[in-house]
């Protein structure tokens, strides 16, 4: 960023710091108003010190549909699209009824709840897993189903692929050592224990190398995680990978487990097993099978889940629970508001079937292709990919999607510029596409994206290749 005050750069920011902060000035104070009482990691993601003035979450007020209305009044088309939950939009009226019944009859938890076991059988019959377990997150899911997996091998290490999340405990927060292919894994963050990487393998995804890895320790490793298709690289899709992956763990007895937060229910109601043709032992869902409300589901065959309850016994024999369990709690799973919303968003989806998927999927591809159309054509160094309904940018070359050969505050800038213009984005560019989303958003979104790089390209925040071809 050029210092001179005078520079392009800087007036053009000054004026969309200007307008932004005025555009969005409720959310801004509500920001300051509560920073010393709220401990709120997402109030200074993506710090940045030139942009600290527009550095502050947009708060929500009340959402339809594809759109978000904020504090100040504002209306956005919303791309966040709850992180990936809003698979149908926002507040769809199935949804809506689904959760006021159940106010209407209480919020019982304690006693077993009502839904839980259609909402179980829902899950096996769309997913093909035996069985399923109900819990709060998907943080929760996978911290369940690698214990499941170690209960039932009895074998501590995991291996997992550098590039995946798997949610925010201990266990999964941790990150190659060295960038050399040496699968030692270190903890990522302060306060989490040195010695939780001393069981994981981290490995590199889609390479046939790591299936050495896998082959060469297999009696030690209790599972292999796998986000099908991580959302830091949608354009990376290895089905003869996985495949491979699943002949292997299933050769040498290790649980494979699909982490499906992002893929479930989304790229086909089968979810990503069912798209790649591969059967994991364990599969973790959440996000859109919630419907809003908080889930984890922990889905897979009996040998693994049967550690949760000892395994299937009858009334009027002698039969009784025959496998040891290990530890599976929660005030809240089974939450009776959850599996009402839960219900409801599977007894849609097996309604509507794959076309339901097919469409917006479909729809998500013209809309990329679109996107990268006029990117290549207005030479913008950024191109999306998608899988799905879920599309980030892609790397060019071998930068990774968050350095983006656009100047990295370019970047930044555009997400601001588009909010600035009526379009909530994560601030890397991530987004997800729902039912709601019409043909007039998408174009709506097209043109600010458009206006946008201008603006930047401007203010000297994006490389401008015509002015430099009229300058040579
Ligand atoms: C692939 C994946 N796994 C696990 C999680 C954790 O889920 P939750 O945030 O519900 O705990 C997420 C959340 O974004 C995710 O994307």
């Amino acid at each position: 960023m050029n210092e001179d005050k005078n520079s392009s750069q800087h007036k053009s920011l000054a004026a969309l710091v200007k307008r932004y902060t005025n555009r969005t000035k409720a959310s801004k104070q509500f920001t300051q108003l509560y920073r010393s009482v709220l401990a709120d990691h997402r109030v200074s993601e993506g710090f940045h010190l030139p942009l600290k003035q527009m550095c502050y979450p947009i708060v929500g007020k009340h959402s339809l549909g594809s759109r978000i209305w904020d504090v100040d009044g504002n209306e956005y088309i919303d791309l966040i699209m709850g992180l990936g939950i809003n698979l149908f939009g926002h507040n769809p009226p199935f949804i809506k009824e689904a959760l006021i019944e159940q106010l209407e009859q209480g919020i019982q938890i304690g006693c077993q709840a009502e839904f839980a076991g259609e909402v179980a059988e829902l899950v096996c019959e769309l997913t093909g897993m035996a069985r399923v377990a109900l819990s709060n997150t998907g943080t929760e899911a996978m911290m369940a189903a690698i214990r499941l997996a170690r209960a039932t091998t009895g074998r501590n290490k995991i291996a997992m692929f550098s590039g995946s999340y798997h949610g925010h405990f201990d266990g999964v927060l941790v990150k190659a050592k060295t960038p050399d292919g040496n699968p030692d894994a270190i903890a990522i963050a302060p306060g989490i224990l040195p010695n939780c990487a001393e069981d994981v393998l981290i490995l590199d995804y889609g390479n046939p190398q790591s299936l050495e890895v896998i082959k060469d320790r297999d009696r030690e490793l209790a599972a292999v995680l796998v986000e099908p298709v991580q959302s830091s690289r949608p354009d990376l899709q290895p089905k003869a990978f996985l495949q491979q992956l699943r002949q292997l763990t299933k050769e040498s007895g290790i649980a494979l487990i699909f982490d499906e937060m992002i893929t479930g229910f989304r790229i086909h109601p089968g979810g990503a097993q069912a798209w790649f043709g591969v059967e994991a032992d364990i599969a973790a869902y959440g996000k859109i099978v919630g419907g809003g409300m908080p889930i984890g589901i922990i889905a897979g065959k009996a040998v693994y889940m049967d550690r949760i309850d000892g395994g299937m016994w009858n009334y009027g024999d002698a039969s009784s629970p025959q496998v040891e369990k290990t530890v599976f709690a929660g005030t809240y799973c089974k939450h009776p508001l959850a599996l009402a919303a839960a219900r409801a968003v599977l007894k849609h989806l097996k309604t509507e079937g794959f076309a339901l998927q097919q469409q917006l999927n479909q729809r998500t591809s013209q809309f990329v292709q679109r996107l990268n159309a006029y990117f290549e054509a207005d030479e913008v160094p950024i191109r999306m990919a998608h899988f799905g309904s879920y599309f980030a940018p892609a790397s060019l070359g071998n930068s990774s999607p968050s350095k983006n050969s656009a100047s990295s505050i370019g970047m930044k800038l555009l997400s601001y510029h588009l909010v600035d213009r009526g379009i909530l984005l994560r601030g890397e560019g991530t987004g997800f596409l729902s039912t709601a989303h019409t043909d007039e958003d998408l174009n709506c979104l097209i043109q600010a994206v458009k206006d946008s790089v201008k603006e930047l390209r401007e203010g000297g925040f994006l490389p401008n290749p015509s002015a430099q071809l009229a300058k040579a």
